[in-house]
Order: C-alpha cells, then structure tokens, then sequence
C-alpha cells in the first residue's frame, strides 16, 4: 500500500468523526465526548506520522518546502480549534458551533493535501519510497474510531503498542 492510500483512507476517518459529530442531537453528551476522542487521537496520529515520515521526506525539495510549510502550520491551527473545542461543554450550542469551524478547517486542509500537495509529491516520491514510508500501515491500527467502516478497532493493549507510526 502506498503512503496516499494510507493516508487517504486516514481522512475519510477523520471526515467521518466530524460529519458525525456534526449529526450528534444537543444534548448527546456522553457520544460527543467520545466522538471528540477519538477524533482528537485520529487527528493528531495523522498529523504526527505526515510530519514525521511524509512532509520529511518531502520538505528537502525547494519546490515542496512552501506547501509543506502550509500544511503544518494548518496542524498547529487543526489542534487549536481541536483545544478550543475540547473546552466547550458538550451540551451548548456553542459546541456544536465550534464543530463546525473544525469541520471547515480540517476539511479545507485535507482538500489541499490529497490536491496539490499528493499531486506534487507523487512525481517526486519513487513508487519504492511511497510503499516504504506505509510499512505494515495497511490496517490503520495506530486509529481508533469507533465502528469504522473498513477496519478493525483495536483492543486497548494494541493501541498502547501501536500509537506511533513505523
Ligand atoms: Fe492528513
Ligand atoms: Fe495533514
């Protein structure tokens, strides 16, 4: 599997946890915060493994180092709205609001990163590279959205062993 993929499919997790959050009726509170979560785990777990192994390897092209510049100044400000949210009562409509700014937020990045910045990186990564930096990531383990649509959810003493990405 090759790092897009990889990646790819650890967006539409993520689109996911927000579009459910955002589908959560106002007083739902014990399945926000769960929602939240996991979102805030998933968000982060992509985030840290693009910085770590994807943006690395690309941010020694000139031709890169503007978007890669971008896309992790668009983490610090994913984790922001995620903090802000995080202090937000779960029953307020003020909850629901700032779910929605993350939405937009995050959505907009993942746009710009599957876009231009994939575009980009798959004519400069070998097809070798693009499958090494995904080693044994097909699964997804390192997530934990609850039901996911296409893998397995790992038991807690999986997730303690596979919360990083290598
Ligand atoms: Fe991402
Ligand atoms: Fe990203």
């Amino acid at each position: 599997m090759l790092v897009f993929d990889v990646l790819k499919a650890e967006h539409s997790h993520i689109k996911d946890l927000l579009a459910r959050m955002e589908a959560t009726a106002g007083r739902a509170t014990n399945s926000r915060s769960e929602l939240y979560d996991c979102l805030r785990h998933d968000f982060l777990s992509d985030s840290e493994a693009e910085e770590r192994i994807f943006y690395g390897a690309l941010s020694d092209s000139p031709e890169m180092s503007e978007l890669v510049g971008w896309a992790r100044e668009d983490h610090a400000i994913g984790l922001y709205l995620l903090d802000a949210l995080g202090a937000v009562a779960p029953d307020t409509e003020e909850w629901m609001a700032a779910v929605k700014t993350l939405k937009d937020n995050v959505e907009l990045h993942i746009d710009g990163e599957e876009g231009e910045l994939f575009r980009r990186a798959r004519s400069l990564l070998s097809r070798k590279d693009a499958q090494t930096m995904a080693p044994g990531r097909s699964r997804l383990p390192h997530l934990r959205t609850p039901n996911p649509p296409m893998i397995s959810v790992p038991t807690r003493s999986e997730e303690t062993h596979s919360s990083t990405v290598g």
